[in-house]
């Protein structure tokens, strides 16, 4: 699908928004998505980050997984911001094993990546552009 100008500049504001609760004592890379779904809800994530360093879990996911645990599973777009201490100085792009968690919920050519820096410096860009020959649920038969 292709967002309208409205809905991507609602899912930048909420992805701002989410960079309040960020926990980042150890970092101090405050990261916020806003995960949009087929039904019109918009999930929001935060990173968490952990002593152990290894539960550190990113903004995406955290989006992700609060959507999947309550049983949605169809998703359009998904809005990210992050920077150090919070401010927000350049477009922050989702890491690896975040795309990894999208290329199991989304079908690649059509959910749409915002990585943004404000309301007016974004970029939009299909999971299969970020993520180029994915390995997803299709390889297991499963799609
Ligand atoms: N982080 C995210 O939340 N999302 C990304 O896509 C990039 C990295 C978080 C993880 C960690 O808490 C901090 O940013 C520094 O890597």
């Amino acid at each position: 699908m292709s967002l309208t100008k409205e809905q991507t500049l609602e899912l930048i504001d909420k992805a701002f928004d989410m960079l309040a609760y960020s926990y980042t004592p150890y970092s101090h890379f405050k990261v916020g998505a806003a995960l949009l779904a087929k039904d019109g809800t918009v999930y929001g994530g935060c990173n968490i980050e952990n002593a152990a360093y290894t539960p550190c879990n990113c903004a995406e996911r955290t989006a992700f997984f609060k959507a999947v645990s309550e049983g949605v599973k169809d998703f359009d777009a998904i809005a990210v911001v992050g920077g150090m201490e919070g401010e927000i100085t350049s477009i922050c792009a989702p890491c690896g094993v975040c795309r990894q968690v999208m290329m199991e919920f989304c079908d690649p050519e059509r959910f749409q990546v915002i990585s943004a820096k404000s309301k007016e410096e974004y970029r939009v860009q299909t999971l299969k552009e970020l993520l180029p020959d994915g390995f997803g649920p299709a390889d297991l038969g499963k799609a």
